[in-house]
């Protein structure tokens, strides 16, 4: 396991008898070797050296055409090559919009809770940070509204579908509320959909690319979660004007496109419905993981209000990795966690997911790691810690 993500597991070794449901990466068993390796073989049989040159800073014109398809075909949404850029996944683009986007000492906002390492990302540029509440519709705009009034961010960074850490979804009506305050006050919007095609019940709103001719909106995906973060592959959508910034960069001048020999390799993959069949299977094995993991727990199913599972607080997510729960008044999650390593359990506490170290009562409990089996094991640890 790479270091970087060793601070998603509760910083617990991953060994045989310690189930860590702190872990936020895709199960082994759904890595899908034969795919890439298929895919790659077939592109080195090409013998095209061009895979193996400087990209073109956008990325591959017929990849881009390829994943725009893709997209189209999956959320529905239309959506033009010119629009999109090949990155090398959510974080590296967090931190190339942070570079281009942002000076030292500037301001943006982030919800409250929210994917704990982007704090990580904007820490290295020496930006100051402002939570903004959500709720189980995701992000307060009400209250956003509220702080806009005193100051404007450079830009807001929202997790917008089976949000990370609450499984939450922000609502059409936010979406769209978010976006006006965005051009009414001129802040960027980076809304990372990660877990878009991630969806269990139902259909999850249009991705934000929708927004993207407002010239205050970038959308970034990613293949982290829908095929293998270590391809270390995703993209942005956004205007024009944003994207003449990014590709303009000196960054990319100097080393060209991102993934030339990813997007060489997967062309085929994404263009002919390969990819797709593997999300829907990916679909297929999450939504038992979390129906493994709500049952263990008792909890209400997906969609129903939160109840008390035993003594855990728990909204089942109808898509994405995690379940958030929350324990009774008194009780705080980074206490809790010592016995549940003892009881051989790992979970990630509330306060790793705030700005402000808030959250105590609250813990990050994962299901996309393990079977469904070692699940509903790690759960009954748990509650009997609890
Ligand atoms: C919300 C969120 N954003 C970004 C990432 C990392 O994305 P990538 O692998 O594309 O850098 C993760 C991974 O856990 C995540 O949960």
């Amino acid at each position: 396991m790479n270091s970087a993500h060793d601070t998603e597991t509760t910083q617990t070794t991953v060994t045989e008898d310690v189930i860590d449901l702190g872990i936020g990466h895709p199960g082994l068993s759904l890595l899908p070797v034969d795919l890439v390796g298929d895919s790659a073989r077939a592109a080195f049989e090409r013998g095209d050296p061009r895979m193996l040159q400087y990209g073109y800073e956008q990325g591959a014109g017929e990849f881009r055409e390829a994943l725009a398809g893709f997209l189209e075909r999956t959320t529905g949404s239309p959506l033009a090559p010119a629009d999109l850029f090949v990155s090398g996944g959510v974080s590296q683009a967090l931190d190339l919009l942070s570079s281009l986007f942002t000076r030292p000492g500037d301001l943006v906002f982030v919800e409250e809770p929210t994917y704990f390492l982007s704090l990580r990302i904007f820490a290295d540029h020496g930006l100051r940070v402002r939570s903004i509440p959500t709720d189980a519709d995701g992000l307060d705009v009400d209250a956003l509204t509220e702080a806009l009034g005193e100051e404007t961010p450079a830009f807001l960074y929202t997790i917008p579908v089976h949000q990370n850490p609450t499984g939450a979804t922000m609502s059409e009506p936010r979406r769209r509320r978010l976006v006006e305050l965005a051009e009414e006050h001129g802040f960027l919007v980076l809304a990372d959909e990660v877990y878009q095609l991630l969806t269990y019940e139902g259909d999850a709103p249009g991705p934000f690319s929708r927004f993207i001719d407002t010239g205050r909106v970038c959308a970034l995906g990613s293949f982290s979660k829908i095929l293998a973060p270590g391809l270390r592959m995703g993209w942005i959508s956004a205007d024009g004007e944003i994207l003449r910034r990014i590709v303009g960069s000196g960054f990319l001048d100097s080393g060209g496109g991102l993934a030339p020999v990813s997007s060489a390799l997967l062309h085929a993959a994404v263009a002919d419905g390969r990819l797709e069949r593997h999300v829907a299977g990916l679909r297929a094995a999450y939504r038992a993981r979390r129906d493994a993991l709500v049952v263990a727990l008792g909890a209400p199913p997906a969609g129903a209000p939160a109840g008390d599972a035993a003594l855990l607080r728990v909204t089942a997510p109808q898509g994405g990795y995690f379940i958030w729960a929350e324990l009774p008044e008194g009780t705080s999650a980074v206490e809790v966690l010592p016995r549940a390593r003892e009881a051989g359990v790992g979970f990630v506490p509330g306060p790793r997911f705030s700005a402000t170290e808030s959250l105590s009562r609250y813990l990050r409990i994962s299901f996309s790691y393990y079977d469904p089996e070692r699940i509903a094991e790690g759960a009954r640890r748990l509650l009997s810690v609890l």
